[in-house]
C-alpha cells in the first residue's frame, strides 16, 4: 500500500527509514519531509496542517495509510477530518481524535483524566484571568520550585520549573495577563515539582488494548552534566537500566492500562501511539505528561530496536488485531546523538553546508538520520535548530555511544554543536 507521512524532523526520517522496511509498504510520502527521507520516498511540499491539501494528496497518491509524526495536526483534528470525508473514510490513520488528542493538547484536560482514573502525577490546580488572585495566593503558599503549564500547545514552552515564588508569580503574569504563549496559557496549571529520572515510554493503542514499542531516556538540557536551556531533546538511550521486570510492571498497572482503559470507557477514540513522560521518583512511577505522538529522538532509538514490522502493527492496529500481535525487539542497545545548530535553543542560522554524512553512516551499526535538513544543489544544508540525530547500536550503552560521537566526529557543519556525554549515568555500570 502506499503510505502517507507527516512531519520533517529525526522522528519522520527514522519512522520512514523503518516503514519502507515492510513487505507492506509500496510507495512512501512523506510531507514535508527533510533531505534524509528523501531517500525513502518523495516528499511533498505540504503543511502536516493543511488538511485540504493532504487530502489531495492522499487522492492523487492512492494513500491508504497516514502516519501523523508531530502533534499540532493531532489537536487539530486530522483523524476526525479523514473519518468525516468519504472518499477518505478508507485510509487508516495513524492518529487519536481530536477529543482524544487533549491528553497533550490541554494540559488541564489531562491532569483531570488522570484525576478520574487514579493515575499517580503531581498535585495541582489550575486558573485563569477569571481567578488570577485565587492563582497568586495558592503560587505563594505553594512548595519551592514550583511547576507552572500553559494549557495548550507551546512548541515544547510553556513549562516553567520556579525556584522562588517572585519568578513564579511573573511567570504567571506573563502567561495568563501578557499571553505569552497567546492562548495556550490563557489557563494555567500550577504542579508540584516531582524529583526523579525521566523516562520515556511509548504504546502503540486502537484504544481498547496496547502493546509497548519502546521505551527511552531523553537528555533534554543543550549543556553537557545536564546544564543550561532545555531543548527538544539532545540525545537518547534504550534501553534503560532502570526500566527492570519491577517498574515496568508498575508502569503497565498504575499508569497504562488505566490510561487506556479511561479512553476505552471514556469513549475517546484513539488509534495511535501515547507517549507516556514519566519520572521515576523511588522506583515508583508517576506521569509528568501524555503526548499523542512519538517522541524526538526517542523515535530514533526506539524504531532501530522494535523488529516487528510497523506497517504490519498498525494494520493490526486498524482491524482490532492489535492484541494478537507478538512484538520482538532487537537485543542490543542503542543511543542517539544530536547535533544542533550554535545558538540552539535560541536563535541559530540554517543554510550552512554539511560535509561527510557519507563517510558518517558507513558504519554497519550507525545510522545518520535527518533532523533540520533539506537538499539544495546536490548537497545538504542545515534547516533547523536540530539538524541530525546520529544513532549506533552497541552491546552496551557505552559502546553505542561510542559509535555515535565517532560518526559526528567525522561530520561537520558551521556552528556545529553535539554533547559528548549523552548516557553518562549508565557508563561505568556496563564498561
Ligand atoms: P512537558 O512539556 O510537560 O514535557 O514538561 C517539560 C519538562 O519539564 C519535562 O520533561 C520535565 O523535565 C519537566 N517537568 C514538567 N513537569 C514537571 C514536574 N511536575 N516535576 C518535575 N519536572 C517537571
Ligand atoms: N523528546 C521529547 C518530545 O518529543 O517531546
Amino acid at each position: 500500500m502506499n503510505i502517507l507521512l507527516l512531519g520533517s524532523g529525526g522522528r519522520e526520517h527514522a519512522l520512514a527509514w523503518k516503514m519502507v522496511q515492510s513487505q507492506h509498504c509500496d510507495e512512501l510520502f512523506i510531507a514535508p519531509g527533510n533531505a534524509g527521507t528523501a531517500h525513502f520516498g518523495t516528499n511533498l511540499q505540504l503543511s502536516p496542517n493543511d488538511f485540504p491539501a493532504i487530502r489531495q494528496a492522499c487522492m492523487d497518491n492512492n494513500i491508504r495509510m497516514l502516519v501523523v509524526g508531530p502533534e499540532e495536526p493531532l489537536v487539530l483534528g486530522i483523524y476526525d477530518f479523514f473519518k468525516k470525508d468519504p472518499s477518505l473514510q478508507h485510509i487508516v490513520v495513524v492518529a487519536p481524535s481530536a477529543a482524544a488528542a487533549q491528553l497533550e493538547g490541554s494540559k488541564a484536560f489531562s491532569k483531570k483524566f488522570m484525576q478520574r482514573h487514579q493515575i499517580p502525577t503531581a498535585s495541582y490546580a489550575e486558573f485563569t484571568e477569571q481567578n488570577l488572585e485565587a492563582g497568586k495566593a495558592y503560587i505563594r503558599s505553594h512548595s519551592l520550585p514550583v511547576v507552572l503549564k500553559a494549557d495548550g500547545l507551546a512548541a515544547g514552552k510553556g513549562v516553567v520549573i520556579a525556584g522562588s515564588h517572585e519568578e513564579a508569580l511573573q511567570v504567571f503574569e506573563d502567561m495568563i495577563v501578557k499571553r505569552q504563549f497567546g492562548e495556550a496559557g490563557s489557563r494555567v496549571v500550577i504542579e508540584s515539582f516531582l524529583k526523579g529520572i525521566e523516562v520515556s515510554v511509548f504504546v502503540l493503542t486502537d484504544g481498547e488494548h496496547y502493546q509497548l514499542i519502546g521505551h527511552a531516556k531523553d537528555y533534554k538540557r543543550i549543556g553537557e552534566g545536564d546544564t543550561g536551556p532545555n531543548t527538544g531533546g539532545m540525545g537518547c538511550v534504550s534501553p534503560v537500566p532502570f526500566m527492570d521486570e519491577t517498574f515496568m510492571r508498575k508502569v503497565e498497572e498504575k499508569i497504562i492500562r488505566p490510561t487506556v482503559n479511561g479512553l476505552h470507557s471514556e469513549q475517546l477514540d484513539y488509534h495511535g501511539f501515547i507517549f507516556f513522560g514519566l519520572m521515576n521518583m523511588d522506583g515508583e512511577p508517576y506521569v509528568i505528561e501524555y503526548n499523542c505522538r512519538m517522541g524526538d529522538p526517542e523515535t530514533e532509538v526506539v524504531m532501530p530496536l522494535l523488529q516487528t514490522d510497523l506497517v504490519a502493527l498498525f494494520a493490526a492496529m486498524d482491524n482490532g488485531t492489535l492484541v494478537d500481535t507478538n512484538i520482538v525487539f532487537d537485543e542490543r542497545s542503542c543511543a542517539t546523538i544530536v547535533a544542533v545548530s550554535g545558538g540552539y535553543p535560541g536563535s541559530y542560522r540554517k543554510g550552512m553546508l554539511i560535509s561527510g554524512l557519507t563517510d558518517a553512516g558507513s558504519g554497519d551499526g550507525t545510522i545518520v538520520f535527518h533532523a533540520g535538513t533539506r537538499e539544495a544543489d546536490d548537497e545538504v544544508v542545515t534547516n533547523g535548530g536540530r539538524v541530525l540525530a546520529v544513532t549506533s547500536y552497541g552491546n552496551t550503552i557505552s559502546e553505542a555511544v561510542a559509535a555515535s560521537r565517532a560518526a559526528l566526529d567525522k561530520i561537520s557543519f558551521e556552528g556545529m554543536y553535539f554533547r559528548r556525554d549523552i548516557g553518562y549515568e549508565f557508563g561505568d555500570r556496563e564498561a
